[in-house]
């Protein structure tokens, strides 16, 4: 996103973390599996070329395994190793926005396993902006990558902190590799290139502004209908859920749905963008309100932090406030959308 800065060619990473990454590349060499942090989400890894560690990612995820994961390559220059036939087009993005928050679908290199690519003939890759994911990446040794899904279980929200990992999957992976939270906060805009023209599938770190001006042309959207054919659980209507039951509603209704539900005493939390200065109702056993940036970027860094917290805290309802109908808002809006599916 804008005002995140993702040049990282002198990030360093401590001693400590030195060490830690050193331990994580022995157990993926091993076959394990490690959660690390990259600045979209936490992502739960798998050396991309061992079939049996990219299995257990699916089983730990309960995903199903028709559904693609994506190889987190070092560098550019690994590319070829994963893709072939890359039209100029994605060469020209991945030039402009890796290490970043773009994954871009191409066709992929016959060494790619099915496992990985859910069967298709199409490979989702990209390069994290994350000092830590990089020196991971780097030290796998040559011809190795990361394929790695969110580090959540199917259909529930990502983790943005090592804590959410450790709450969600603690058990079950070999370590977690802890590098603070995530400062982007949402998953990465994906671009396909197959197919005559490319599409965006999911909205995310990159927006759509930036993707257009890189490309010198507007860039089109997957829409739902088509989206719920293909094989992209970011995709399917009901995805990044809390368990809490939440609501998107306008702003012109929101204080006024809250107070039906608080009628009948339902524990309601009301997650606010614009109205926070001065709430129409008062908090009380009932109601509570939360205020969140009015910025997309800084909105975007906090919301699956404070989803994770709010899921634990026994509200019957989360009753969030429709973000501003802008293209900067598109990622957040389109993950609020399907956070809210199920329970309207
Ligand atoms: O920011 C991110 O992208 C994070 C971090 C960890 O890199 N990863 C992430 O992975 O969000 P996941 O698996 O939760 O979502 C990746 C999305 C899925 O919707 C998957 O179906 C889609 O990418 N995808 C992967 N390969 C694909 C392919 N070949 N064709 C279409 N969609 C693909
Ligand atoms: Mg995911």
């Amino acid at each position: 996103m804008r005002g995140v800065s993702f040049s990282l060619e002198n990030a360093v990473i401590t001693r400590q973390q030195r060490e830690q990454v050193s331990r994580a590349v022995d157990i993926l060499n091993a076959g394990g599996v490690v959660a690390f942090p990259t600045e979209t989400v936490y992502g739960l890894g798998a050396d991309a070329t061992n079939i049996k560690a990219v299995s257990n990612i699916y089983r730990i995820k309960q995903r199903p395994v028709n559904h693609p994961l994506i190889v987190h390559i070092a560098d550019f220059s690994h590319l070829a190793e994963w893709a072939q036939a890359i039209p100029d087009a994605a060469l020209k993005l991945a030039t402009q926005f890796w290490p970043g928050p773009l994954t871009l679908i191409l066709k992929r290199n016959r060494r790619v396993s099915d496992v990985v690519t859910g069967g298709q003939d199409t490979v989702g890759i990209r390069v994290p902006g994350h000092p830590i994911a990089l020196a991971l990446l780097r030290s796998l040794g040559p011809g190795k990558a990361l394929a790695a899904p969110s580090a959540n279980r199917f259909g529930r929200i990502s983790p943005t902190t090592a804590a959410h990992v450790q709450k969600e999957l603690g058990s079950e992976v070999n370590m977690i590799l802890d590098g603070g939270s995530c400062t982007v906060g949402l998953e990465s805009t994906i671009v396909s290139f197959v197919g005559d023209n490319p599409k965006v599938l999911r909205p995310g770190g990159i927006t759509l502004a930036e993707l257009e001006s890189a490309f010198g042309a507007s860039i089109s959207m997957m829409n739902r209908v088509d989206s719920s054919k293909t094989r992209v659980p970011g995709s399917l209507p009901s995805h990044y859920a809390p368990t809490t039951p939440l609501k998107l509603c306008v702003t012109e209704q929101l204080w006024q749905y809250a107070k039906k539900l608080t009628n009948r005493q339902l524990k309601t939390m009301v997650i606010t963008w614009s109205t926070i200065q001065q709430p129409p109702l008062q908090q009380n056993e009932y109601l509570q309100y939360c205020s969140m940036p009015n910025d997309p970027e800084s909105y975007g860094r906090e919301l699956y932090a404070i989803l994770h917290q709010l899921d634990q805290a026994g509200f019957d309802y989360l009753l969030v406030e429709m973000v501003p109908d802008h293209p900067s808002w598109l990622a957040i809006e389109d993950r609020l959308q399907r956070a809210s599916h199920r329970t309207i």
